[in-house]
């Protein structure tokens, strides 16, 4: 430390000043309380020293130091300022604007789903409540109470999944099975309560199927049913023939075809015009114009009596379709296995267009 009366003490201090503007952030502020801080600070203690001075010298080096001070001070703000400028000036260099963005995850509904909650919608329209059921089923709702003999080979573990491979020691009509069909909930609804009915159920089926071009162990389902007084088979056809109307399109056409399902009598398939083709022939409807697109028919009397539902005063419709199926028809896909394989290059390209 100089001495207060030392000339020099002053020109030393305004070499420190000059220096001041080229000092970095930790540099600056050691200097800013080697200089000025309160206690230790070399112009404080030069201030300090005045007192000692006879009075003409202390108001010539007082004036002179307080100015210092004021330009000390002002230095130190503005290298402050600056330094903080320059590093924000680095920061915005270390962005680098031409780099692509990060892409945000964002889902997409399935095709299968889409497709799902479309069809729901039309029947909704029309006066369709959803009605739900559990995958896990027993054989009586997966079966017996849908009119299949005992006998019948969809109830041979070869189709079905069981859960219990010892089955046998269920009690007959008690083994747990992986529903293979949506129509166990059609006997659910109707042990429920009384008619009338009008639901339609999605949800997933399980057949011990090889995983192939037009075959899922696991697949999406939408059943229908319909239990009234006076329900027709004319109800059935409006209904399913409005239904394609809408989900494919106005001017489809349809055919229903005689068929067989133990749990409804008379049974029908219901074809529409290929939707690929127009009717003409194609790869997709194997030349014939037509493709396949549901199975119905009415109720049989079997099912509604299993159900405690009077065959004598109420009749009704019941229908199953599959919407991976009726998603490949729309979208012209070769192969279910797209839609059940799980490759997201090909399955988000459908859900983000919704509806
Ligand atoms: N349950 C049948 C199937 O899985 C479809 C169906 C449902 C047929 C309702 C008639 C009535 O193939």
């Amino acid at each position: 430390m100089t001495t207060p009366s030392d000339p020099a003490s002053l020109d030393v201090l305004r070499q420190r000043l000059a220096a001041v503007a080229s000092l970095d952030a930790a540099a600056l502020a050691a200097e800013e309380i080697a200089v000025l801080g309160r206690k230790q600070g070399e112009l404080t203690h030069q201030l300090k020293a005045l007192a000692t001075l006879a009075l003409d010298e202390k108001r010539a080096r007082g004036a002179a130091l307080n100015a210092l001070k004021l330009e000390f001070e002002a230095a130190v703000v503005a290298r402050r300022a600056e330094l903080a400028h320059a590093a924000s000036a680095a920061e915005a260099r270390d962005i680098d604007l031409t780099m692509p963005g990060r892409q945000l995850w964002v889902g997409t509904r399935h095709p299968v789903t889409v497709v799902i909650d479309e069809i729901v919608a039309i029947f909704r329209e029309i006066g369709f409540a959803v009605a739900l059921g559990p995958e896990i089923e027993n054989e009586e709702r997966n079966f017996g109470a849908l009119n299949f003999p005992p006998d019948h080979p969809a109830l041979d573990m070869h189709d079905t999944l069981y859960l219990d491979p010892r089955g046998a020691e269920w009690p007959v009509g008690e083994r747990l099975l992986l529903r293979t069909h949506t129509s166990p909930v059609q006997v659910r609804v109707m042990r429920a309560g009384p008619p009338p009915y009008r639901v339609v159920i999605p949800g997933l089926a399980y057949r011990n199927d090889p995983f192939d071009a037009s075959h899922a162990p696991a697949f999406a389902q939408i059943e229908g049913l319909a239990v009234d007084e006076g329900v027709t088979f004319v109800d059935l056809k409006a209904t399913l023939t409005h239904f394609a109307r809408r989900f494919f399109r106005p001017d489809v056409k349809v055919r229903f075809r005689p068929s067989f399902f133990p749990f409804t009598e008379p049974s029908a398939e219901m074809d529409v015009s290929c939707a690929i083709c127009g009717g003409i022939g194609c790869a997709a409807c194997k030349g014939t114009g037509w493709m396949e697109i549901l199975g119905g028919g009415m109720v049989h009397e079997n099912v509604l009596r299993n159900c405690d539902v009077d065959p004598e005063r109420y009749t009704g419709f019941a229908f199953g379709m599959g919407p991976a199926r009726m998603a490949m028809l729309r979208y012209g896909l070769p192969d279910i296995r797209l839609l059940y394989g799980g490759d997201m290059r090909f399955l988000s390209q459908f859900g983000a267009a919704g509806r």
